[in-house]
């Protein structure tokens, strides 16, 4: 087995003051303890959270549930026909009502819930009330275009409350959501919307990115126009981009709230009812549609914000997800909205006008909790600690981290130069699938060691295993999640066979595989090591090696392709292709040029491949499998792994020698 990430960052970068400071701090190999202040001022004062979920795993989950607003409660916790689960069954309940409603019913309509800035600097304050009253009305706009409970809703916008209006007045009515992530192409929308046969597309004129207007009803409307499915489309005028308006298809957002009632009965939902559909990559072409159901998906979510992030009633949360991501799913609209939190959300880009814009927004809005990627984390020690230096970040009292390993040298500058040595970081695991944060630090009861997202969170089982299945309990192996929790997915869309296969079939079938690598260190505690599948980490976002060759094997000029990630310094992993053109092609930069073009036009320019490497040849096993782990040996320029079953030893030692002449 082989690990893809060592992530070290470049000599040059250690060189600086700021680099020597860190690494002075790794070398006291410190534990930091939960200081006194912390613990003082945290709502989770006592370890008994863990031990009483190990005592009666599904009672404990239950007393979760019981802290959501259920219309009827559920009769039974839990039915495990490995490997499908439901939970809670029986339970009725509303997300949007546990998200709005019942926080106005207690008194908290006035409370803010989202403090949202544009790029621009263009900034709107939106209470609880407000949110209820837009949600309500969207929601109802959107049963007057047809579509009822059951019927799946796609959403591309930018990140403007309106998003999280949508997802919620789907929730409301019983309609599934699948948001897509609007730097996606439009062929990646459309393969989306294909597969999830929606009814009705959500979008808007444009979103501002780094100064300018991404077009987003440009691409839906190439997406939509071979999408039979779609009968309508509502966007929303954010940046009053000209853009193009089909009569009977294509609704004004503004137009069709304003002409809706002002309350809509929320749907009363089954436990077990879908909540939304969100695509994710895996280790084939075909990116898979992973279900979240109702009850389940909210206990996990509302607890785990609960514990880790302790959300108290003056606290203002940031996390900088984008809702297109699972992140932002759970960790923006579902998790903080059912706790009442207060929000800033962001649209545009952290170096927008400066590289200070994070540490502008901190300071403005006295941000407490903030939720960030290492991949930014990297980014911002690049920059430099002048940036954070100039602001006020006194109002942090707690940072997380999300999406990939952290490095311990990222991990403590972001604990000396965003925390001041002040706030705790909680390094959370987890994944589209599992819904909710599964292994994480509780700031107030766990020791941290940088590096480690430490252990599992109450009523959580893991374990690392060997290839065949022996448990390891010291040392480095696969995780697995080896006991069912709410927030898992229930299946993917469409293909419950690819759910069987790809995550309950490794070991035993009532066991999930996570497609990561981790170790247990001599604590106990856990290190998570990167994917071990054919999926890569990209500045935080998964996708498919597959999904890439694909790409590029649709365009005429190639015969086949074979794509790895290899370490890079700020996204953790870069894209590397190599291609064989096809007969009398030839191998130009001009080539590489509209390769990469062509993988950003059919996935989005967070696929587009850093380095093309044209080859004649790429090295197969010989029953016909590309060997990446060669390929990553190549490209990363590291003596080659062990070539003992591949077919034809000659292909690696020319690629090698190709690829240092590149
Ligand atoms: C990786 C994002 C190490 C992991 C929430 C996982 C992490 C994949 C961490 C899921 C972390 C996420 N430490 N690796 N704290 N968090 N990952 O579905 O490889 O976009 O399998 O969910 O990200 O990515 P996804």
């Amino acid at each position: 087995m082989m690990f893809l990430k060592e992530d070290k960052m470049s000599e040059n970068l250690m060189e600086s003051s700021a680099m020597k400071t860190v690494e002075a701090l790794l070398q006291e190999n410190r534990i930091f303890k939960p200081s006194a202040e912390f613990v003082d001022s945290a709502t989770l004062k006592d370890e008994k959270i863990y031990e009483e979920a190990r005592r009666d795993r599904l009672n404990f989950w239950a007393t979760q549930a019981e802290q959501l607003d259920w219309f009827e409660k559920w009769n039974k916790i839990l039915e495990w026909n490995a490997p499908f689960a439901k939970w809670f069954i029986g339970g009725k309940l509303n997300a949007s009502y546990n998200c709005l409603d019942r926080h106005i019913k207690n008194g908290m309509g006035k409370k803010t819930a989202l403090i949202w800035e544009g790029e621009p600097g263009d900034t709107r304050v939106i209470s609880y009330e407000e949110a209820y009253r837009e949600v309500n009305k969207l929601a109802n706009a959107i049963k007057a275009l047809g579509v009822k409970k059951g019927d799946r809703v796609a959403i591309y916008m930018p990140m403007v409350p309106e998003a999280a209006f949508a997802m919620l007045a789907c929730a409301r009515i019983g309609a599934v959501h699948t948001v897509v992530f609007g730097g996606f192409s439009a062929e990646a929308l459309k393969d989306r919307i294909m597969d999830a046969q929606a009814k009705l597309l959500i979008t808007a004129d444009g979103g501002w990115r780094r100064g300018k207007v991404v077009p987003l009803k440009e691409m839906a409307d190439q997406a939509v126009k071979d999408c039979p499915s779609i009968k309508n489309v509502i966007v929303l005028q954010r940046t009053q981009n000209a853009v193009n308006i089909q009569q009977e298809r294509d609704h004004w957002y503004h137009d069709v709230v304003k002409a809706a009632a002002e309350f809509c009965e929320p749907e009363k939902m089954d436990a077990e009812d879908m909540l939304f559909i969100l695509y994710t990559s895996g280790t084939t072409g075909k990116p898979k549609g992973i279900i979240h159901t109702t009850g389940g998906y909210m206990t996990g979510v509302s607890a785990t914000t609960r514990w880790v992030f302790d959300i108290q009633p003056r606290d203002i949360f940031w996390c900088t997800a984008d809702v297109g991501w699972v992140t932002g799913h759970s960790y923006i609209v579902y998790g903080p909205m059912a706790n009442a939190a207060t929000q800033v959300m962001y649209e545009g880009s952290p170096d927008w006008p400066e590289r200070n814009r994070f540490w502008k927004i901190i300071e403005k809005h006295q941000v407490s909790i903030f939720y960030t990627a290492p991949t930014a984390i990297r980014a911002f020690m690049k920059w430099g600690t002048q940036w954070p230096e100039g602001c006020d970040l006194s109002s942090l009292r707690l940072l997380g981290s999300v999406g990939e390993p952290i490095n311990p040298e990222a991990w403590v500058w972001y604990y000396k130069f965003i925390g001041r040595e002040k706030c705790p970081i909680v390094d959370t695991w987890w994944q589209t699938e599992t819904g909710c944060i599964l292994i994480s630090p509780i700031a107030s009861l766990t020791a941290l060691k940088p590096g480690s997202a430490t252990k599992p969170l109450p009523g959580i089982d893991v374990k690392v295993f060997t290839e065949e299945g022996g448990q390891i309990h010291q040392g480095g192996g696969y995780l697995a999640l080896t006991a069912p929790w709410p927030s898992m997915l229930r299946g993917i869309y469409g293909d419950p066979e690819r759910f069987r296969q790809t995550y309950w079939s490794k070991w035993h079938n009532d066991i999930y595989f996570t497609g990561d690598g981790a170790k247990l260190d001599d604590d106990g505690y856990l290190w998570l090591l990167g994917r071990v599948d054919d999926v890569m980490n990209v500045a935080g976002h998964r996708i498919g090696t597959m999904e890439i060759e694909s790409a590029l094997v649709d365009n005429p000029m190639v015969a086949e392709a074979a794509v790895v990630g290899i370490a890079d310094e700020i996204k953790g992993q870069a894209i590397a292709a190599f291609v064989i053109l096809k007969e009398g092609r030839e191998p130009t930069s001009e080539t590489e040029d509209i390769l990469k073009r062509h993988v950003a036009t059919k996935i989005g320019s967070i696929a587009r491949p850093s380095k093309i490497i044209f080859t004649a040849d790429v090295p197969k096993t010989r029953s016909g499998k590309i060997m990446r782990r060669l390929l990553r040996d190549v490209a990363e320029g590291r003596a080659l792994g062990d070539v003992t079953t591949l077919a034809d030893p000659v292909v690696i030692e020319k690629l090698k020698e190709k690829y240092q002449e590149a």
